[in-house]
């Protein structure tokens, strides 16, 4: 797969996919199939073969980034901004980091950071929102960091692993991501 530099950061880049690019579905099945990061999207009682993320990947709407390494070129996650009212300028946010072994480094706080920026200053979005598991508590803690803000909850919306679970929606105005300033776009 050739990736290319569309959004660069400090430690990756953001890039856009082909959806029927072997690694872009092999990875999304693998990591579609792990638990660590299925279950915060409600996905783990779903099969994920190799043809339904080719499937799945091809079908998907908005604004879709593989999450790239800078140093080496890897492939660790991705982000996307979805669900897109023009009108309205609001959207959804959704990210994932698939290997376990990159999470905790900071890279879901910039690649959050990068498609905030061109959310807000290329789309020209007014409103960005996401939705989290109460028991997401290092992506409850990287969205506070990022500047999100609690929306509001569907309470004991998700079952999962036998209980069930609030559902917690959160988002950021524009003016709110400005007022961060460039010191926003500096990822620790
Ligand atoms: C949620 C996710 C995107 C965050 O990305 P990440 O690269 O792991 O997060 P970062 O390294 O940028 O960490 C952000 C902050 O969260 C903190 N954090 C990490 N794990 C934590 C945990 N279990 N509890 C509390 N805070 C935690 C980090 O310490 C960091 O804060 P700091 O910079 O003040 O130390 C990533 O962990 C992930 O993909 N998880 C699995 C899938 C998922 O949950 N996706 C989101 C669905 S809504």
């Amino acid at each position: 797969m050739r990736y290319f530099r569309k959004i660069t950061g400090e430690q990756l880049y953001l890039s856009p996919f082909d959806a029927d690019d072997t690694e872009i579905y092999t990875k999304w099945a693998e990591w579609m199939n792990d638990r660590t990061v299925a279950d915060n999207f409600g996905e783990y009682q779903n099969l994920v073969s190799t043809a339904n993320a080719k499937k799945i990947l091809g079908e998907l709407k908005g604004y879709r980034f593989a999450i790239i390494l800078l140093d080496n070129d890897v492939l660790i996650g991705h982000v996307s901004l979805h669900d897109i009212n023009h009108l309205c300028r609001n959207a959804f946010l959704g990210i994932f980091i698939g290997e376990e072994k990159y999470r905790g480094k900071g890279y879901g706080s910039e690649a959050i950071r990068l498609v905030l920026d061109y959310g807000f200053n290329t789309l020209n979005l007014h409103n960005i929102m996401l939705s989290v598991h109460a028991d997401n508590n290092a992506a409850i803690f990287c969205y506070k960091k990022a500047g999100f803000q609690e929306a509001g909850r569907r309470r004991e919306w998700v079952f999962k692993n036998g209980k069930y679970i609030d559902k917690i929606y959160m988002d950021m105005l524009a003016r709110e991501f400005k007022e961060q300033g460039d010191e926003g776009l500096k990822c620790e």
